[in-house]
């Protein structure tokens, strides 16, 4: 068994994040999307993974990943040239699947089952394709199934604009090496892709053996800005444990479940957890409420925040007004002169989001 991760793609709705890197490569409490999967696929056993990269973000998605062994896992990088869709990254990838049976996880994707309980199902009934499906409120953004009384899937469609259900197709697929003919058999779609859920509706369809399993527990697509917060507070919740190892002084409060990282110096502030924060950092009269990331090398002094993601070297200074529910940027100055401002001043990227609630 094998898995093939899809880390390729533009990340248009994580603009601007996403201009200057990948999108699988957004922390989620201080810790790359991608590498939550990577560490699922080894969990359930798995060593061998292919990961697709794009030639945007390839390079940084190789360099910080690396060859597997902070994994346990042996790593290969295949290129895709084109965003010609999910089918299209598995045809690229077929020198490396030969004709292994894999896992396809696609990188934005985080789940809170273990695979192992998929994968034992796929293996036992000899399946061609397991997919796994989760109710939602917002179907057409997905790909949805149709399913009988029994729960065999009849169909599914790539974002129906009138949905037959609510089941969505997570992003994570078991399949044998019969889905490459099916995928050699189906024509791009109107938005010019080569669509796995074609592939695997042609699978249905030549009626080989397609089986859905209905996930319980919780899933997050991140590939928004909301998304991403909401994974960043179920990790934070459910994953972190105490450790201080930076320096706190005697006038700051530390509540809760908090981890701090190595040169990381807080000053006078109070955190309330569960909040991380990576090396580096310098805090100073601060507030940092519950469910906040703060990466490594972030300088916060006079700032108010909670439930928002900070990214590396970030600077938030001399605003007590909290900031909440927000994504700040690697690199990002925000700042305010030291009285009530009078004026506002901005230097804003493309495609960024500013609210004064
Ligand atoms: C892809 C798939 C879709 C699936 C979704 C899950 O869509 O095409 O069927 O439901 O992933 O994350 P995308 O997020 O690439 O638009």
């Amino acid at each position: 068994m094998k898995a093939l991760i899809l880390s390729g793609g533009k990340g248009t709705r994580l603009r601007p994040l996403t201009y200057t890197g990948a999108k699988q490569l957004v922390p989620v409490a201080n810790k790359p999307i991608l590498w939550y999967g990577i560490e699922d696929i080894v969990a359930a056993g798995i060593t061998d993974i292919g990961i697709i990269i794009s030639p945007e973000t390839g390079k940084e998605v190789q360099t910080k990943t690396g060859n597997g062994e902070q994994f346990g896992a042996n790593i290969t990088y295949i290129l895709q040239e084109q965003p010609a869709g999910l089918a299209h990254a598995v045809k690229v990838a077929q020198p490396f699947l030969g004709d292994s049976p894999f896992i396809m996880y696609l990188g934005d994707n985080i789940i809170q089952s273990e695979l192992a309980t998929f994968l034992n199902t796929f293996k036992k009934q000899q399946l061609d394709a397991l997919i796994m499906l989760r109710r939602v409120a917002n179907p057409s953004a997905f790909g949805v199934a149709k399913i009988d009384e029994n729960g065999r899937v009849l169909q599914l469609i790539e974002k129906p604009k009138d949905p037959p259900s609510n089941l969505a197709l997570v992003g994570i697929y078991f399949f044998a090496n019969t889905i490459h003919d099916a995928i050699a058999n189906i024509q791009p779609s109107a938005r010019g892709e080569l669509e796995i859920t074609d592939a695997i509706q042609k699978l249905i369809d030549r009626e080989q053996k397609v089986e859905a399993c209905t996930l319980e527990g919780w899933w997050l697509d991140t590939g928004k800005k909301d998304d991403l917060l909401e994974a960043n507070r179920i990790i934070l919740d459910t994953q972190i444990t105490p450790s201080i190892q930076g320096e706190v002084d005697d006038k700051s409060q530390i509540i809760g479940r908090v981890q701090i990282g190595p040169g990381t110096k807080v000053v006078n502030s109070s955190i309330r957890g569960p909040v991380i924060i990576g090396n580096d950092c310098y805090l100073e009269n601060c507030f940092i409420g519950p469910y906040s990331s703060i990466a490594d090398g972030v300088t916060l002094i006079e700032a108010d925040l909670e439930h928002s993601v900070i990214l590396q070297k970030a600077t938030i200074a001399g605003i007590h007004q909290r900031i909440v529910d927000s994504v700040i940027g690697q690199r990002a100055q925000l700042g305010v002169a030291p009285r009530r401002p009078k004026a506002i001043r901005f230097m804003i990227g493309d495609d960024c989001q500013i609210e004064l609630a």
